[in-house]
């Protein structure tokens, strides 16, 4: 399969067209940004660490039932995946209080959250990606009540299995976001990426942080926690 023109570029990833109008070419970057592209950067070997670390997590929850659009890897930072239309948001699950919902809610970060959290935000850049809930989501016609459930049902699931596959791990998901595109059948798949970009992981033990905290925080050893995480995904 081969790189066609540019259909978009994001922070984080560039996607192109191919000669099957049902694909396109996701191509990670090493870029890094935070804060709604306030705080700008590069973390060496990023691109490549998110890559296969998503493929890993996308072929694993495939294996389980969840309908996700990869495809096939092509090499060290691009994927082949199924065309979709990205539905406008952003499904947040939370196990353990973190980031904004520490602040929001005064809680300390690590406190485990009696039962998981699931969030949306709209996906919208000029407006810093607010929070909404399900009547938003209908009212905006972003999702129906019956994708909305689909889409709650399957974060769910995917929650327990990436749950329990990262215990192995050593590593806890404290939290994380997906995004849900529509593909040309109108199926609603799994879409995006699954990585340290995406995910609060911490060591299990020692509670480090292994995820974009450390760059967002600017914590230091940020290529080095990617690293990790990569390690330890793929049982080394
Ligand atoms: P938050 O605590 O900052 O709201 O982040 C919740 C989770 O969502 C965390 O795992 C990081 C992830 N996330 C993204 O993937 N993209 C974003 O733009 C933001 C703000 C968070």
């Amino acid at each position: 399969m081969h790189k066609k023109v540019q259909l978009y570029e994001g922070k984080a990833k560039k996607v192109f067209a191919t000669e099957n109008e049902e694909y396109c070419i996701v191509s990670y970057k090493d870029d890094a940004t935070a804060f709604n592209g306030q705080k700008k950067g590069q973390i060496q070997g990023k691109g490549s660490i998110n890559n296969r670390v998503t493929n890993h997590f996308m072929q694993l929850l495939e294996k389980n039932g969840i309908p996700t659009h990869f495809v096939q890897e092509l090499n060290a930072t691009e994927t082949v995946v199924k065309k979709v239309n990205i539905i406008p948001l952003e499904v947040i699950v939370r196990n353990i209080a973190a980031g904004s919902l520490a602040s929001r809610l005064g809680l300390e970060e690590g406190v485990k959250m009696s039962t998981p959290v699931l969030e949306y935000c709209y996906k919208n850049d000029a407006l810093g990606d607010p929070m909404v809930n399900e009547y938003h989501i209908y009212a905006m016609q972003f999702a129906t009540r019956e994708e909305l459930a689909y889409i709650a049902e399957y974060a769910f699931k995917i929650n327990k299995i990436l749950i329990e596959y990262l215990e192995k791990c050593n590593l806890e998901l404290v939290d994380f976001k997906l995004e849900f595109g529509k593909d040309c059948k109108g199926q609603i798949l799994l879409a995006d990426e699954i990585s340290p970009d995406t995910c609060r992981f911490w060591d299990a033990k020692t509670k480090e942080k292994l995820d974009k905290d450390r760059f967002r925080r600017n914590l230091g050893d940020v290529s080095e926690a990617y690293e990790e995480v990569l390690k330890r995904v793929f049982g080394q």
